[in-house]
């Protein structure tokens, strides 16, 4: 079958080079953004006088026809179609001859495939959003329950200083703020109407390109067509904010997965998102937190293979950049199963607080707490860390707490201290002393959830 193009060929593609170069067994998910593209090209032809009413309505009423065939799977594909555009185009005019033909009037595949894939993006992001906003959701609920329960914090995987649960929560929610408005930042940056830049230097043709953009729903219009038809920006953003995105989910899923271990028993995973083991009859194993973890490798793979498509082409369009979809709807998918897996699997998981409490006791979780006291009672705060390590070094080697410390013990470490000298020691007295605005006190982490309500929703759905 001849292509759309064939006009200066005398010879057909070889077979192995007609499957290499066809995009339509990948693109064809972008049938819809191509179709609602082409309706409002054609809308915008008629209104300028460019084609007539007639053959607007006629290509219209087909257009919307093929739209509805394609979604209930009546047409099928061959590598013959090349790519979505050239597909329904090919469709088009088998059914209604010469006017079909007029559609591609003031248009090439170079900025049709551009309008195509900044829709999808467009409604990809927001549904992104709205994963990102129920995860925000989930963790609110879970660290409003956990706000006071207290678990070891950590630096360098070492006990660092105790905090709450709900604490520990909220930090994670904050990076999903972020990237929130990351995704929100490069929607707007999206919302730009790249059609009727034609091949590279606009048209000759009295188009309207701001009549285009409203009928599609951008915001704006793109100021310099050999820009449009080159620009790959919008789609390296949406797999930059997804590979931090999934930065984000891979640490929390790797905390899960040490919070699960037998040495940790921190979380009680639901049966739902754990896997057996085909030889082991008692291994029940985090694998969803493991996938989340290891997906992370592809999406950033995807950030890696568009970059490197893209840094060395010249302007303005090249089949390169055909290489673009398959990274972007993979990375789309990916993210978006992966922040609906989390979070459910979030909702459900519970924290083991009996486990939790035996790490309490060990490795001096209060000692900045007592320097910090020694601070308010005069001590220069080198000195207060002197005397409390070597407190800390006192105890270790007698196999002590500092609860354990008798006046004289303390007096010899240094004449200042005594057991009238030392401030609450309970893990509830250190936390709950961390009032300080981003601390770790229960009144704090409430007000945190409290900020982070309001924000979430005043979130408006206006994307
Ligand atoms: N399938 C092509 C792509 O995805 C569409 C644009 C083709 N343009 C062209 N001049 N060959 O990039």
């Amino acid at each position: 079958m001849a292509s759309l193009w064939s006009g200066r060929f005398e010879k057909a593609m070889d077979e192995i080079v007609e499957e290499f170069n066809a995009s339509i067994f990948f693109d064809k998910r972008l049938y819809d953004c191509d179709i609602a593209g082409s309706i409002a090209h054609v809308t915008m032809l008629f209104e300028q006088g460019i084609v007539s009413e007639e053959e607007k309505n006629s290509i219209v009423e087909t257009l919307k026809e093929i739209r509805t065939e394609i979604k209930e799977g009546k047409i099928t594909f061959t590598v013959h179609d090349e790519d979505i555009h050239m597909a329904v185009e090919s469709i088009l005019i088998k059914r209604l001859g010469e006017t079909g033909k007029r559609l591609h009037t003031a248009r090439s595949r170079n900025d049709q495939v551009a309008v195509d894939t900044r829709l999808y993006a467009k409604r990809e992001i927001r549904e992104i959003i709205e994963n990102l906003k129920y995860m925000e959701h989930v963790l609110l609920e879970k660290a409003d329950k956990y706000h006071d329960k207290i678990m070891v914090g950590f630096t360098h995987m070492q006990h660092a200083q105790p905090v709450t649960i709900g604490f520990h929560l909220m930090a994670y929610f904050q990076m999903f703020k972020r990237d929130i408005e990351r995704f929100e930042q490069c929607f707007e940056r999206t919302d730009y109407n790249p059609l009727g830049s034609c091949a590279l230097a606009g048209t000759t043709i009295p188009i309207n390109r701001h009549r285009t953009a409203e009928l599609l729903g951008f915001k704006n219009v793109t100021e310099n067509a050999m820009d449009s038809v080159s620009d790959r920006d919008y789609i390296l953003e949406i797999l930059s904010d997804a590979s931090i995105c999934m930065m984000h989910i891979s640490r929390m899923a790797e905390e899960f997965v040490y919070w699960n271990s037998q040495e940790f028993s921190y979380i009680w995973i639901d049966d739902s998102f754990c896997t057996g083991s085909s030889i082991m009859p008692q291994k029940k194993n985090p694998d969803m937190a493991e996938l989340l973890r290891g997906k992370t490798g592809r999406i950033y793979g995807n950030l890696m293979q568009l970059l490197t498509v893209m840094k060395g082409t010249p302007l303005a369009y090249n089949k390169d950049f055909q290489e673009d979809k398959e990274g972007l709807f993979d990375t789309v998918d990916t993210l978006n199963k992966s922040l609906v897996i989390f979070a459910k699997m979030i909702e459900k998981t519970e924290f083991r607080m009996e486990n939790i409490q035996k790490h309490l006791g060990q490795g001096f979780l209060n000692a900045t707490d007592i320097a910090e006291h020694f601070v308010k009672n005069k001590i220069p705060f080198r000195e207060a860390h002197e005397i409390v390590g070597k407190m800390v070094k006192y105890c270790e080697s007698n196999n002590k707490d500092f609860v354990d410390l008798s006046d004289e013990e303390l007096q010899k470490i240094d004449a200042r201290v005594s057991r009238k000298s030392l401030p609450d020691l309970t893990m509830e007295g250190c936390v709950n002393g961390r009032v300080s605005y981003g601390g770790t006190a229960p009144v704090e982490v409430k007000r945190q959830i409290k900020a982070g309500r309001q924000w979430l929703e005043g979130e408006q759905d206006e994307l």
